[in-house]
């Protein structure tokens, strides 16, 4: 009886506006947004009374994740552990990186081959057999909140696996499965779309549809040809893709990321690509959430320049997602290492500051993805750098062509029509620790381990939440495994994606290795970012000159302390010619330091406070 007035208060609070836009999207819809209203109550009703009392939690307070105690890790179930069951024997570990939020990467249902590492689902019901079941899934997440980890799971909502039973049934033949895909007899309609529509793996998955030999037809796939585009004009596709992400809610799971969220609308004309229908498709999930399961969390996977990303935070009378990727932050990062030049990271920094506050980033390094350079070329224009040259140095430096690069990483979706190529690798690889491993030269080693912690320092002075790329804590290097693997081979993501190496795990606990320097520093950097309030997401952030190209200086104040922070890109010592009165106490060195003309060791950070 409570329940049902619980669901019904927080339905009331967005009915108006979810069956308004709901019956906007879909025109007479309103039958279908009653089934819909439907599903949810029976899922709300289904929520275990542990999960309730969280959504009474969270809702009470709704800021409950914006903390600077905040770190997320993503991993791979099968590299990281074997299995589901594995991790949650793992946790310890997990729990030892300081961990608070747990991003496991896809682990439903899909082909063995043709997977896209996940992101081809079969079966949005089920755990992928190899890793475990459902049941697991649901025990982990229940030991994870025992240890205060949330867990993230991946809604990947644009496509399914040319194995889903939908696929199946629509491949042969059945129209009302058809009817959840892009299907067409001819290519008329989609030459029409790829007219606009632009390729996102132009070398390892040109075009934007595949043709079906058996059942004669064109299907839309923006992604691989094994990954059908879902057709969200369809109602039925939204109320089941609905459903099946409350499922995985009522198995704990307490954040959600929106893969490709940008591409699930298309329209001929267009770039098919953030479309106003789009942000209306967010905006009723974040409602409906809200209503069935306020515990959780929407992150957006929107890997694309900040004036497209935010508008996916929607507004603050009616908010989209909870959280958004900090992407260009990321590649500014890289492209900074390359050129050794802060500008347009600074550049990048100011528009960053300038959002409202309210604005929850995930800073990070790397990722299960490449880098794409998704630069701002027409302000690197002003420096001189042009896009196609300037993309061929990064390819060129970090794939250690360029004369004195140790970095080692490998290209992906190399274009040779556009000369663009993305970047695969390691952030200890990208930082020439492999390199300087394989030729056993300490001085190198170390300013390759110098080189890692700063980046994890700058990414850890950001507002938001930092989100570490399990491996990454112990400098792991590339796999070059995935080549042997027929599966895999094509796609060099693989190389980022390697087994965990539980023996280089060991060597944390050996201070003589890099291993160790890499753990001990990057779990410095949480416990001083958690203990220091200057680090809030309410404190206020600004960049400084430092007039040294290479050292880029933020400047974070908050509750009447202020924090200098300055980070070397170059492997030179400089000087910061900064102007910061007062005496700081560097927490990362622990020295006492005049807030001016500051000496900077190669690949230096500091963290100065006062
Ligand atoms: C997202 C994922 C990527 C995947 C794609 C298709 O961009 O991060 O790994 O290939 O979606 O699902």
């Amino acid at each position: 009886m409570e329940r049902e007035t619980v669901f019904k208060r927080r339905l009331g609070r967005h009915y108006d506006e979810l069956k308004w836009l709901y019956c906007e999207l879909y025109e007479g819809g309103i039958g279908k947004f009653e089934e819909l209203c439907t599903r949810m109550e029976k899922r709300s009703r289904e929520r275990s009374a542990g999960l309730k009392r969280l959504d009474k939690r969270r809702e009470e307070r709704p800021d409950w994740y914006k903390g600077n105690d905040m770190v997320g890790m993503m991993m791979y179930t099968d590299a990281f552990a074997g299995t589901l069951k594995g991790v949650k024997e793992r946790l310890d570990y997990v729990e030892e990186c300081g961990v608070r939020c747990l991003h496991l990467m896809p682990l439903l249902d899909s082909p063995k081959v043709n997977n896209d590492g996940g992101y081809a689902v079969s079966d949005f019901t089920k755990v992928k057999e190899n890793l475990g079941t459902m049941e697991d899934l649901r025990d982990l997440a229940e030991e994870c909140h025992r240890r205060k980890i949330s867990l993230c799971l991946d809604f990947v909502m644009n496509h399914t696996s040319e194995e889903h039973e939908w696929a199946r049934r629509a491949r042969a033949g059945e129209k009302e499965y058809q009817d959840r895909y892009f299907f067409f007899d001819n290519f008329d309609i989609p030459a029409q779309y790829e007219a606009t529509c632009p390729q996102v793996f132009p070398t390892t998955a040109p075009g934007n549809f595949t043709w079906l030999e058996d059942a004669k037809k064109f299907v839309m796939t923006t992604f691989y040809p094994y990954q059908w585009d879902l057709n969200y004009r369809n109602p039925d596709v939204f109320n089941t893709m609905v459903d099946y992400l409350l499922n995985l809610a009522n198995h704990g799971v307490d954040v959600v990321r929106i893969d490709a969220v940008p591409y699930i609308w298309k329209e001929l004309g267009t770039s098919c690509r953030n479309l106003p229908q789009v942000h209306t498709i967010v905006r009723m999930m974040r409602m409906i959430c809200e209503v069935v399961c306020p515990a959780v969390l929407l992150l957006g996977e929107v890997v694309m320049e900040p004036a497209k990303v935010v508008p996916y935070f929607g507004t603050v009378e009616k908010p989209e997602c909870h959280m958004l990727y900090n992407v260009t932050t990321m590649a500014s990062i890289w492209h900074t290492v390359a050129t050794g030049k802060v500008s347009l990271l600074k550049h990048q920094m100011d528009v960053i500051n300038g959002l409202p506050r309210e604005y929850v980033f995930l800073n990070y390094l790397r990722c299960h993805d490449d880098i794409g350079w998704g630069l701002e070329y027409a302000w690197l224009r002003k420096e001189e750098m042009e896009e196609v040259p300037h993309k061929r140095f990064l390819s060129d430096y970090f794939t250690g062509k360029w004369p004195d690069s140790m970095a080692r990483g490998e290209l992906y979706n190399d274009d040779p029509t556009s000369g663009d190529a993305r970047l695969c690798g390691t952030t200890a690889s990208l930082c020439g620790l492999e390199a300087a491993m394989a030729e056993g030269n300490e001085e190198e080693i170390r300013r390759a381990v110098d080189c890692d912690l700063m980046l994890h320092a700058c990414m850890m002075t950001l507002s938001g939440i930092p989100m570490l790329y399990s491996g990454d804590e112990i400098g792991q290097l590339n796999d070059y495994s995935y080549r042997q693997d027929p599966a895999k081979a094509a796609d060099s993501r693989y190389v980022h994606r390697g087994a965990f190496r539980w023996e280089d795990a060991e060597l944390r606990k050996n201070p003589e290795t890099a291993q160790s320097r890499l753990f001990a520093g990057i779990g410095r950097l949480q416990e001083l970012r958690k203990k220091k309030p200057v680090f809030s997401g309410g404190a206020s952030v600004r960049t400084a000159e430092t007039w040294d190209p290479s050292i880029l200086c933020l400047v974070r104040e908050y509750g009447g302390k202020k924090l200098v922070a300055l980070f070397n890109f170059s492997g030179k010592p400089g000087t910061a010619w900064i102007d910061e009165p007062g005496t700081y106490e560097d927490l990362l060195s622990g020295e006492r330091i005049e807030g001016k003309n500051v000496a900077m060791p190669p690949y230096g950070a500091r963290w100065m406070l006062r």
